[in-house]
């Protein structure tokens, strides 16, 4: 069982993509092999970073609580909107926060936006900002198109396609996960 930590950056009124958010949370479920801890950024309403949590003296409400839920990970999946051809501005300040929870561990990256193009802008972003926080991003990615019709509110694939892209997402996942956490473990 592989223990996977979902970190949901979205924090609009009204936010769709959450709907990619539960999608992924159901699919890994049913494949039996991950244990899902899921963050929802909007939860913690965190200030705008002002230092990391290794500097701080007294860390804002929840921090430590994330910083052990990504520590924990055998594997993480960053799910966000795409804003302004970016990933959303809460994932990113929430990711400034933390240093050594995210070496080498393995992340899947999944994106959604409501246009044909899935957050594909966000995406590639998205595999700029994994390498600089010193891990590795699945080069397969999870695009969610036209998210009010790909996916119900309970992130249920509306469609073939997103459910066939969905379920690659799923098995590329788990081999990646499971071919970088064990040489984490080693390391250990
Ligand atoms: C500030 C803002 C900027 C956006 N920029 C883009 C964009 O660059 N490309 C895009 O495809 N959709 C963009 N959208 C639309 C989102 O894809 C859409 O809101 C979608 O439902 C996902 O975001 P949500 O989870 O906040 O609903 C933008 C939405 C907002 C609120």
């Amino acid at each position: 069982m592989f223990r996977i930590t979902i970190l949901y950056g979205a924090i609009r009124e009204g936010r769709l993509s959450i709907r990619a958010g539960k999608a992924i949370k159901n699919a890994l479920e049913a494949s039996g092999k991950a244990e899902i801890t899921f963050i929802d950024i909007k939860d913690y309403n965190l200030p705008v970073m002002e230092a990391r949590l290794k500097d701080m003296q007294v860390p804002p409400a929840g921090l430590l609580d994330i910083s052990q839920k990504l520590h924990n990970a055998d594997g993480i999946v960053f799910v966000t909107p795409e804003y302004n051809n970016s990933y959303s501005g809460a994932l990113k300040n929430t990711v400034d926060y933390f240093t050594k929870e995210w070496a080498k561990k393995p992340i899947g990256i999944v994106c959604g936006s409501d246009g044909k193009q899935g957050g594909l802008n966000a995406s590639n972003l998205l595999q700029l900002l994994v390498l600089a926080i010193g891990a590795f991003p699945m080069p397969y990615k999870l695009l969610v198109p036209e998210l009010p019709l790909s996916l119900d509110e309970e992130g249920n694939p509306q469609n073939e396609i997103i459910g066939k892209n969905i379920k690659r997402f799923v098995s590329e996942y788990l081999w990646f996960v499971e071919a970088i956490s064990t040489q984490n473990k080693k390391s250990w």
